[in-house]
């Protein structure tokens, strides 16, 4: 069986995470997320890395949650989601994502957490939380408002419509847009520079960075999981899989 999580050490100091399930568009079942939390753990465990990369295979970033498990909840709520979005969150090292194609729920959310983010033009992003009966996770209630503004992050957390890179540059959630496919390149460029840097300089910066808004943030995640975990076993979520996975 291929690894739902590919790791590569694509240039000096610079390992590549991708998210490889690309027949489900890259969704994230319950193997990914503990492949995308062993790869943030090697890498920060490692001496010769600098810098992360995270992508995802097939012009594709990640269609979110696997929606077969959101079905399949019994009450133990999203913990794995949750534990990945803590050491995405508290990684020391830089992480620079790379979009093509679909970035959807966490695919979108996880990028709040990302240092550099670049997104090619045929890239749509979506939080769909609410349409599918659920609530912002990840964060973002908090992360979105601060970095976009109240007006933008209501209308992108509570219409829950899709958008474009173009919106997701001015909402401040990703650092710009290249050309199409071309997202991937710009990450590692910059990923690279991040590597060829002062090591204990970087990580100094990105702690003070985080460093004030860190206790909210991991006050969020926990608060948002809770009511998640609840929201997965309502009847308007569970309708809203059942239509998804019947293709209705
Ligand atoms: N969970 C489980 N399976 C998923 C999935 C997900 N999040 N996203 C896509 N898939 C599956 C589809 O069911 C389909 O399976 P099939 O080939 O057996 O029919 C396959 O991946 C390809 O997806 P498809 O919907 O045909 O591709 P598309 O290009 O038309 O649309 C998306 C792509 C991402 C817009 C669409 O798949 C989608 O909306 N997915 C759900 C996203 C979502 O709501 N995630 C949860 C967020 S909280």
């Amino acid at each position: 069986m291929t690894a739902s999580i590919l790791t590569q050490t694509v240039a000096d100091g610079v390992v590549q995470i991708t998210m490889n399930r690309p027949e489900r568009k890259n969704a994230l079942d319950r193997a990914s997320y503990q492949g995308l939390i062993d790869a943030i753990a090697a890498a920060e465990a490692d001496a010769g890395i600098r810098a992360m990369v995270l992508t995802g295979a097939g012009n594709c970033f990640t269609s979110g949650n696997d929606i077969k498990d959101f079905a399949a909840a019994v009450g133990t709520g999203p913990r794995i989601a949750m534990d990945f979005l803590t050491a995405i969150s508290t990684a020391t090292k830089p992480v620079v994502a790379a979009v093509e194609g679909f970035a959807v729920g966490i695919g979108t959310t996880m990028l709040l957490h990302c240092d550099l983010a670049f997104a090619g033009k045929g890239a749509s992003f979506r939080m769909p939380f609410v349409a599918l009966g659920l609530c912002p996770e990840g964060a973002s209630s908090y992360l979105l408002p601060l970095i976009a503004g109240s007006k933008r992050a209501a209308e992108l957390l509570m219409l829950a419509e899709a958008f474009g890179p173009e919106t997701a540059a001015e909402a401040g959630i990703v650092n710009a847009v290249t050309a199409e496919g071309g997202a991937l390149a710009m990450a590692i460029e910059k990923a690279r520079a991040l590597a060829a840097l002062p090591p204990q300089s970087v990580a100094l910066t990105k702690m003070l960075l985080k460093r004030s808004h860190a206790p909210a943030v991991a006050e969020t995640i926990a608060t948002e999981g809770r009511l998640f975990g609840e929201r997965l076993l309502s009847a308007e979520a569970q309708a809203a899989f059942a239509a998804f996975l019947m293709k209705r």
